[in-house]
């Protein structure tokens, strides 16, 4: 563990401002815990509010010389940022078990996913397209163009602290933006391994500092300021419901643009036809994978009545071969939870899913003794609920996965739908018409809809987001790219005349 952290150089008080390679930071200090064992990672400290303003203020004079990079030019810096990330996937993977507590084979699907984007955004730095369009009078032409926005602001969650980060950063970049990223203060180590590997790589390309900014600190000092700050059109924010809430009214109230990816409470639907050891398969990795703490962790499980014992069987059975321990362990499923309030708070939700009447078919259980004297561990549970308890309609970041009994497929679809949240969703079913009624404007009302896979895990080539109260952005693939850019549509006249359109006579007779 101390070998990552001194290959990283993070072994003393390390800055949490920067906008290249010089790190400043005159703010609190800010610990990082393991969740694996509660103890210190290191120190930070974090961006004061002049920290802030410094670096802002060099983000937006960047963004006057970044603009002028020609795109694929861009996004040539990107593919290189992308090398970089190859060549430390696994030392930054054990960067990100160590401190947030995934497991290795997650850590290291979590920095895959940045590869993957900035692969995706190499691409599209050459496909920034806009649409060329029939003029209504001659020798007239109209088409539309895309130019960069501005410094973005990025403000990510500790449970993907540096795949959604690249979402934003990579497709920012390629689009002519420069960008801000706060971190979640649970992965702050993280963030500065992470620019520590991409910095150089803007330096090497004699980049002036600015492009990638990052500053870490608490919600009032540097979130409340950048959510505020008039010089960041666009603000993209992962978190929970009530700072998007929060996020989307201060954005809103200066009419600026956000990108909100918040909440979600994801089905899955298990109809008669399906191929039940598949099913069990997805729905272990979708509910149990990162200990339950995706925004597309599977939290329901909506169960035709005629496979709905024998389901439950094969779940109980399945998770009891969860292999509960240190991250980095081989053959560990699941690790720790973030923290001790996440514990508490799941407990806490058991507690009042017990009292509306629900009941645990298996965990939810806090662990104990030896590695587990952290407190932060749990058994992953399987809880039977009713559709319609209140509980059932919030999101809890744990591995509470609830199972509910459908009697025909409209009434599952009820169910499904009946959530505030609409991230994720899946079906799994043999059944051509239910699959298509699912995918249908009739089914599923979340932004990611699958059949016979589960709910998260999501490829960057999609565009990621959800419906209702998880938000309505979307970032990562498809045409995603559009919302980091202004779009500006163009009249060129080459005729002698001026034809007015509308066919307007103007002072003419
Ligand atoms: C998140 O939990 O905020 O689809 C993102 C997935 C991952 C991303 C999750 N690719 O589960």
């Amino acid at each position: 563990m101390k070998s990552i952290f001194e290959k990283y150089d993070l072994t003393t008080e390390q800055a949490g401002a920067g906008a290249g390679e010089a790190q400043t930071g005159s703010g609190d200090i800010l610990h990082s815990i393991s969740p694996i064992d509660l103890q210190r990672l290191g120190n930070i400290r974090c961006a004061s509010t002049q920290d802030y303003e410094n670096i802002v203020d060099r983000a937006v004079k960047t963004f006057a010389n970044w603009r002028m990079v020609p795109a694929p030019k861009r996004g040539e810096i990107v593919r290189q940022i992308g090398d970089a990330l190859r060549d430390h996937k696994k030392p930054l993977a054990e960067v990100i078990s160590l401190e947030v507590g995934k497991i290795r084979p997650e850590a290291e699907g979590e920095v895959q996913e940045m590869i993957d984007m900035a692969d995706f955004a190499v691409g599209q730095s050459r496909m920034l397209y806009g649409l060329t369009l029939h003029s209504e009078r001659p020798d007239h032409r109209m088409y539309e163009q895309w130019h960069p926005l501005g410094p973005v602001g990025v403000i990510t969650a500790f449970n993907f602290p540096v795949a959604v980060w690249a979402w934003n950063a990579f497709i920012a970049l390629v689009c002519g933006d420069t960008v801000i990223w706060k971190p979640s203060s649970k992965a702050a180590l993280t963030a500065i391994a992470t620019m520590k590997i991409i910095w150089p790589v803007l330096r090497d390309n004699g980049l002036s500092d600015g492009v990638l900014n990052l500053v870490i600190g608490d919600r009032t000092t540097i979130g409340g300021r950048l959510v505020q700050d008039t010089r960041v059109p666009l603000i993209s924010a992962t978190g929970s419901v009530a700072m998007g809430r929060h996020v989307a009214g201060a954005v809103a109230s200066r009419l600026g643009r956000t990108i909100l990816e918040l909440g979600g409470n994801n089905a899955v639907i298990v109809a008669p036809s399906a191929d039940l050891d598949l099913a069990i398969r997805g729905i272990v990795f979708g509910a149990v994978g990162t200990a339950g703490q995706r925004c597309t962790s599977i939290r329901r499980v909506i169960v035709h009545k005629d496979i709905y014992d024998n389901f439950c069987r094969s779940l109980v059975h399945a998770y009891q071969q969860i292999q509960i321990g240190h991250p980095l362990d081989e053959d560990v499923h699941m690790g720790p939870l973030i923290d001790r309030q996440a514990v508490a708070k799941m407990q806490a939700v058991l507690k009042v899913l017990t009292d509306q009447g629900g009941r645990v078919l298996y965990g939810g259980e806090i662990l104990s003794d030896g590695i587990f004297d952290s407190g932060t561990y749990v058994t992953p549970c399987i809880a039977e609920a009713g559709p319609d308890m209140e509980i059932v309609r919030e999101e809890t970041f744990a591995p509470i996965l609830y199972v509910i009994k459908y009697d025909d497929i409209g009434q599952a679809l009820r169910f499904h739908n009946s959530v505030p949240q609409g991230l994720s969703s899946a079906i799994f079913t043999r059944d051509l018409q239910e699959s298509e009624l699912f995918l249908s404007q009739r089914g599923s009302d979340c932004g990611i809809a699958n059949v016979n896979v589960g709910t998260s895990g999501a490829e960057i080539g999609g565009a990621f987001g959800g419906e209702k109260d998880t938000g309505g952005g979307r970032e990562a693939g498809s045409d995603a790219w559009k919302s980091y850019m202004r779009r500006q549509t163009s009249t060129i006249n080459w005729s002698n005349e001026l034809p007015l359109a509308q066919g307007i006579e103007f002072g003419s007779g």
